[in-house]
């Protein structure tokens, strides 16, 4: 215990919280963005809101402990490498690109309400943070946690035995069902905040997701998928909080979260890497405007972008986001603090936001469950795998330049051999699996190979 740097902190933390929460009756107009956005980042990177989860030791144990990495698929050959990196890969960690102790990006230190007991807490970058090629981004989504896994290591590290869940957090590496998480959170309070003994039975039932990038969220004039949620709302993203927050306390940090969500719309997508061939781009981008634009937007300097919710039946992708969500979960966030200022949008029919492309090149495996490893098998409906590995890092050995995404192993049986190792079998992405689906978005079928590959050339400049 290091009790004088620990108050520092709390005091730092404490005036982070308290610094916009004084401004919370009148939004002032003059503080300028780069104001707000910087104190957003400073939240998002140092803010501590809940108490911990864990003890301080937790995540030394589990560095400690993991078993090493089956680098090639093989558990026999795993290779020798450095503890933390080993730790961090087989639960789908990231180094944090800010300083962040000894600590990966999503995992900070956490203070008793009192202050005086210290330990570890996750945060939002856990899932909204990730790497590519060894350089890791506040804002690309994590696909390569193990969330189930990882939560069951940190607490048996403590000592004590994971509580089971009453759904499926994560059936593999990539995906979360922070969707069902949150209406867990929810069917435990009152519409007045107040905790509950016995769950609501909201009738929801989503499933596991891949995590958007936020740097495409400036864009659009809404939050999620089924874009049923105001853009502006700081309070939905609070919702994770619901595990130990009080409404009072919520009203009071809502000004910080408004900061986070400033920075998180200033966010730019990282540039593709490797060269590019410009003229077969430009052709590209002719059959993308032809083809794409009516749903995805125009790009460069006066770029526009249509915010389109696209029906189910047009889109065709997995329907079980757009359906598992209720009608009576829906009625119960608006009856909430929660719902006070932006209430869900009930009126509008089941569909998916088509996203903007930003950044498009770092974010496979594709669509809103990750079922398309690239960019190619998107544009060919009948190129995508129903069943396929998951590559044990974002490394760019990985990397599929020609196709735009990840190279991905092909299981050879069906069922895949159980394997001992969780590592392995939890690289299995099965997309007969509730929400995994990898139907639907058959756009590029049409189009001829040439382009077909046109457009994803143009893909990477985006
Ligand atoms: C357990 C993983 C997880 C954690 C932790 C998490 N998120 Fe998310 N987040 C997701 C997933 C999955 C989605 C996609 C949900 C959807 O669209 O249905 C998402 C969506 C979002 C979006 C909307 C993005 C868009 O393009 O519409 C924002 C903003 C966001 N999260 C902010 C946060 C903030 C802020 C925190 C921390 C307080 C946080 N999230 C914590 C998984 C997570
Ligand atoms: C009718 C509207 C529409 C058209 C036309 C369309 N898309 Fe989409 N696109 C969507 C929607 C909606 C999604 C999200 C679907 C989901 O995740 O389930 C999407 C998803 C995508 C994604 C995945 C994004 C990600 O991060 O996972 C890519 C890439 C993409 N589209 C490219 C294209 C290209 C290239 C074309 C033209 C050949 C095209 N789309 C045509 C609506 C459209």
């Amino acid at each position: 215990m290091r009790p004088k740097r620990l108050n520092l902190l709390t005091a730092l933390a404490a005036i982070l919280l308290i610094l916009p929460a004084s401004k919370a009756s009148e939004p002032d107009v003059s503080t300028p963005d780069a104001l707000k956005i910087d104190r957003g980042r400073l939240i998002l990177e140092t803010g501590s809101f809940l108490a911990p989860a864990w003890n301080s030791t937790a995540w030394k144990t589990v560095v400690e402990t993991a078993r090493p990495v089956p680098v090639d698929g093989d558990p026999k050959t795993a290779e020798p490498m450095d503890a933390a990196d080993n730790a961090r890969m087989r639960f789908g960690l990231h180094p944090a690109p800010f300083p962040n102790g000894d600590l990966p990006m999503g995992l900070r230190p956490a203070w008793s309400k009192d202050g005086r007991k210290a330990g570890l807490q996750i945060d939002c970058l856990i899932c909204h943070g990730g790497s590519i090629g060894g350089q890791s981004y506040v804002g690309l989504g994590n696909t390569t946690l193990d969330f189930q896994q990882f939560l069951n290591a940190m607490t048996r590290a403590d000592s004590r035995r994971p509580p089971l869940l009453t759904f499926n957090l994560n059936s593999g590496r990539g995906t979360v069902n922070a969707g069902q998480l949150a209406i867990v959170l929810f069917s435990l309070r009152n519409p007045d905040l107040s905790l509950r003994q016995f769950p609501l039975n909201l009738g929801a039932n989503l499933p596991e997701q891949d995590v958007p990038a936020w740097w495409t969220l400036k864009k659009k004039s809404t939050l999620y998928l089924d874009a049923r949620t105001d853009g502006d709302s700081a309070r939905s993203i609070m919702q994770f909080y619901l595990g130990e927050l009080s409404e009072n306390q919520f009203s009071a940090y809502e000004p910080a979260f408004a900061d986070l969500l400033a920075y998180v719309k200033s966010l730019e997508a990282p540039k593709y890497p490797f060269p590019v061939d410009e003229s077969k781009a430009l052709a590209g981008k002719a059959v993308f405007e032809k083809n794409c634009s009516e749903c995805h937007g125009t790009y460069g300097p006066d770029g526009t972008y249509p915010d389109l919710l696209v029906p189910l039946n047009r889109i065709g992708t997995d329907r079980a986001r757009a359906e598992g969500v209720s009608g009576r979960s829906i009625d119960h966030y608006n009856a909430t603090w929660f719902g006070q200022v932006h209430p869900v949008d009930k009126s509008l029919e089941p569909g998916y936001k088509a996203p903007p492309l930003d950044g498009v090149w770092a974010t496979a495996p594709y669509l809103h469950n990750g079922s398309v490893p690239t960019l190619y098998a998107l544009l060919k409906s009948d190129a995508r795998p129903d069943r396929f590995l998951r590559q044990p890092s974002t490394s760019f050995e990985h990397y599929d330049r020609q196709n735009v995404g990840w190279k991905v192993r092909i299981p050879e049986s069906v069922p895949e051999k159980p394997s001992g190792d969780p590592f392995l079998s939890r690289s299995l992405f099965d997309s007969s699996r509730y929400g995994l689906g990898n139907k639907g978005h058959t756009f590029g079928d049409k189009l001829s190979e040439s382009e077909r590959m046109a457009v994803i050339e143009y893909l990477k400049t985006l």
